[in-house]
């Protein structure tokens, strides 16, 4: 039976939340929060200020990276009118339910609307239907599973069930790239002909996929094309900008949300699915939507690139990266963020976005050559590294190589086109003998065989035992927080290539390591290990009020400060 399409909440079911949302009280966690911000102490309500992400306060504030910011909040008198208001519970439909797709659907329910979540992997919907959650996001389980229970939100494999029950049609398929850079827009296409082969009253289908610009028109003119009845329907841009990690806490407070829309129906239905979310609503025409995506994302892997061309020149005159970019990115013209050197951008969203949009310029005829040379330096950054193993190690043939790190970024399960991988299979490809461990990848890699040869660690500590080097690639909290001494004595020769600056120099020298961070000054161990781990141990306990015992625990940031 269809769902009635709207439905009613008293003002007295509202809270205003530390999210600047407004939900039903009986909806939050038990610990009122999104399941990545306890770790960061109090409210922001009553610091004014918050931080979204776990990593960040583990590693302290100069363990800078492409990571969640802290974030100015003041509750106005725009939100006060508001809660007056009464919240309208909107009926959607999301079809792809990976990161994107459930995440989303997720975050509406938690806001009141009901939402079904389609996906076509028959696997995927069962294991939702059974409370199993597909993916690692930190929160993400504790918010489906709390909407879930409260008939907020529902899986399927059927379009036509959610195009019929449904208002507003989200769209969260893959767009994968083509092997020349260009994007694949099957998935986009199949679905936006499925949608038109069950439409038969007025719906707003919404694209929150990434795609080309002028992508809006051509789902439009499918729809038209392929639906018989000549249904009336509009399409929207809603550019997706979440990061994987914290995920659930950019969907409930993003900086701003872009819708692309030539309708004012539907414009107006857009804002009442986001009106519970009180953030900045910006609209524009489609394609100025389609278009910031691709350009954010590429000027964000712009920014990545620069600093770690900088970061080159460091190594190469013996300057400090660390410092450098405080330096520049004190300037509030320029800002700190994602001015972190390391191994270089990843993951399913950057490579692919930065050649789509190189592809998108070609083809319009205003090529963008400036994009082909972050490409280069991303590339070129993980060479770099590699090579400054091998000159370290003279040879990497039959070395033992402990990697810690193989999703494309911490907090996260995701695989994909991670530069950790990429690390593992060249050094693999080298002939080293390569352990890896992952908190969450582990599985992943296993399963979609992506690093042949490797041999997977069931912990950090078992990945290090008699490595001839350890090199860290993905920044885990949990590397930060690791007995160190523990790892010192577990490895044949104690050298450690850090890829993403976790560590701190001056602590990993006095731990009695041979220390190579990305774009800093290496670092010999000048003291005996066993001699400084005692040492640093008892500095520990006069510091933090604990016994250390003969282990250096804590964050490598809280042991620097000593
Ligand atoms: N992952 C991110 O961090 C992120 C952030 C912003 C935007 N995006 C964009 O969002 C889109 C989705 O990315 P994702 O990471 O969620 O992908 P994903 O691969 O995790 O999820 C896509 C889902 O769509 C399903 N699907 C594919 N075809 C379908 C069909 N015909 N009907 C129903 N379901 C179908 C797949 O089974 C899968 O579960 C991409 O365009 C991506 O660029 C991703």
């Amino acid at each position: 039976m269809p769902r009635s399409l709207h439905r009613e909440l008293p003002p007295s079911d509202l809270l205003h939340t530390e999210f600047g949302c407004r939900i039903d009280p009986s909806r939050r966690g038990p610990n009122n929060d999104y399941g990545n911000r306890d770790k960061n102490g109090p409210s922001r309500q009553s610091k004014g200020r918050r931080k979204i992400c776990s990593r960040k306060a583990a590693r302290g504030s100069t363990l800078n990276s492409q990571r969640c910011k802290p974030e100015t909040f003041a509750p106005g008198i725009a939100i006060l009118a508001l809660l007056e208001q009464h919240l309208i519970s909107m009926k959607i439909a999301i079809i792809g339910s990976g990161y994107v797709g459930l995440v989303t659907g997720a975050c509406f329910a938690e806001v009141g609307h009901e939402v079904i979540c389609i996906d076509n992997d028959e696997r995927k919907v069962k294991a939702l239907r059974r409370g199993r959650i597909p993916i690692y996001e930190p929160g993400l389980d504790q918010l489906v599973q709390r909407n879930v229970s409260a008939h907020r939100l529902s899986f399927t494999g059927s379009i036509e069930e959610g195009v019929d029950n449904s208002q507003v049609i989200f769209i969260a398929v893959p767009t994968p790239p083509q092997v020349d850079g260009s994007v694949d827009l099957t998935y986009i296409e199949r679905v936006a002909r499925e949608i038109a082969s069950v439409l038969k009253e007025y719906r707003v289908i919404v694209d929150k996929s990434t795609v080309p610009v002028k992508t809006g028109e051509k789902v439009a003119h499918t729809i038209r094309r392929y639906n018989k009845v000549n249904v009336e329907f509009d399409v929207v841009s809603n550019p997706e900008f979440l990061r994987e990690g914290c995920a659930v806490a950019d969907l409930m407070e993003p900086d701003r949300i872009v819708i692309g829309s030539n309708s004012e129906r539907a414009l107006a239905i857009m804002k009442k699915v986001y009106e519970p979310f009180m953030a900045p609503i910006m609209v524009t025409d489609i394609n100025s939507a389609e278009l910031i995506k691709h350009a954010a994302n590429s000027f964000l892997a712009l920014k990545i690139s620069y600093i770690n061309a900088v970061s080159g020149i460091c190594e190469a005159s013996g300057a400090d990266i660390e410092k450098v970019a405080d330096g520049i990115g004190a300037d509030k013209r320029i800002g700190r963020s994602f001015l972190n050197a390391g191994l270089g951008y990843g993951g399913s969203c950057f490579p692919k976005d930065i050649a789509a949009f190189i592809s998108i310029s070609e083809q319009i005829g205003e090529p963008f050559p400036l994009l082909k040379e972050v490409q280069r330096i991303n590339q070129h950054q993980r060479d770099r590294f590699v090579k400054r193993l091998r000159d370290t190690l003279w040879v990497l043939k039959e070395k033992r190589i402990a990697v810690w790190g193989l999703t494309f970024k911490p907090d996260t399960d995701d695989v994909r086109s991670s530069v950790a991988v990429d690390i593992v299979n060249d050094l693999i490809r080298e002939g080293a003998h390569v352990t890896a461990y992952d908190p969450k990848g582990n599985e992943r890699v296993k399963e979609l065989n992506l690093c042949p040869g490797v041999h997977l660690a069931a912990s950090a500590l078992e990945a290090v035992r008699d490595a001839e080097t350890l090199v860290l690639a993905t920044e885990w909290p949990d590397f930060a927080a690791i007995d160190l001494a523990e790892v010192h004595r577990r490895m044949q020769t104690p050298i450690v290539f850090d890829g993403r600056n976790l560590f701190d120099p001056d602590m990993m020298r006095d731990l009695g390591f041979q220390y190579y961070p990305v774009g800093r000054p290496p670092t010999k161990a000048n003291i005996v290990a066993g001699f400084q781990t005692s040492s640093l141990a008892s500095k520990l306990e006069a510091v933090q009020g604990r016994p250390g015992g003969n282990t250096t625990t804590g964050s490598a940031k809280e042991v620097a400060k000593i």
